[in-house]
């Protein structure tokens, strides 16, 4: 599995044939490098409805025929668009021609915001994806949850992408305890400094969790992690 982070909250997995986007959020969002335009997917996973998550999801999924995995209001609302979709809901999973989804509960919101409209896209969620034997879970959106223990029971979790912003989500004490939950072979941080109200570093957050004896990769935008 070949974990590639565009920035904020974004993501792409990869194996030898088949590419799944997460939370593609491109156009606006100060850190990317990557334009939507080069996306090359044929899968998009999204965690919520807000701007920062759901992105360029419309464009993305139309220019590769590729398909919409979220929540039944987020898949709805993307089929509404023109785009393939498959709804799931939390708990729910899937196999997919790349391997398995399923939604975790994830505290948090899941609203677009449509001129002075405000679209509630139901709730948000986290993902627990699984390629090619490994499992990585994407929380999404969330403020710390004691249930994160029972995911991390349930799964043995080879990689945790987790929000360490603050002010929105989790922050860098809140994510660290998360790790302790979910008990991940490695944890890389995500959903920070994109704008000044999550302006978080991650090296303290690096350390923190490495002072309990586990593993943290700080990705820079761009970068891609094997494992
Ligand atoms: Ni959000
Ligand atoms: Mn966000």
């Amino acid at each position: 599995m070949k974990i590639t982070f565009w920035g904020h909250a974004a993501f792409l997995v990869e194996n030898g044939s088949h590419r799944v986007v997460i939370d593609p959020f491109l156009t606006g969002n100060p850190l990317a490098t990557v334009k939507p335009d080069e996306v090359k997917c044929d899968f998009i996973i999204v965690t919520h409805g807000h701007g920062d998550h759901l992105g360029d999801t419309v464009t993305i999924a139309k220019n590769n025929d590729a398909v919409v995995i979220a929540n039944y209001e987020v898949a709805t609302y993307c089929s509404n668009k023109g785009c393939k979709a498959h709804p799931l809901h939390i708990g729910g999973g899937h196999d997919f021609p790349f391997g398995r989804v399923k939604l975790t509960i994830a505290h948090h919101g899941s609203s677009f915001i449509e001129g002075d409209q405000i679209i509630y896209l139901g709730n948000p969620a986290g993902v627990l994806l699984t390629m090619d034997g490994k499992t990585l879970y994407h929380a999404g959106d969330t403020a710390l949850f004691y249930d994160m223990k029972l995911i991390g029971e349930m799964n043995q979790i080879d990689v945790a992408l987790l929000p360490i912003g603050d002010n929105f989500t989790m922050g860098v004490e809140d994510a660290v305890k998360a790790v302790e939950f979910l008990n991940p072979k490695l944890t890389v941080p995500m959903h920070y400094k994109t704008f000044d109200l999550i302006d978080v570093d991650p090296d303290d957050f690096a350390h923190r969790v490495e002072s309990l004896g586990k593993q943290v990769r700080v990705l820079g935008v761009g970068e891609t992690l094997e494992i």
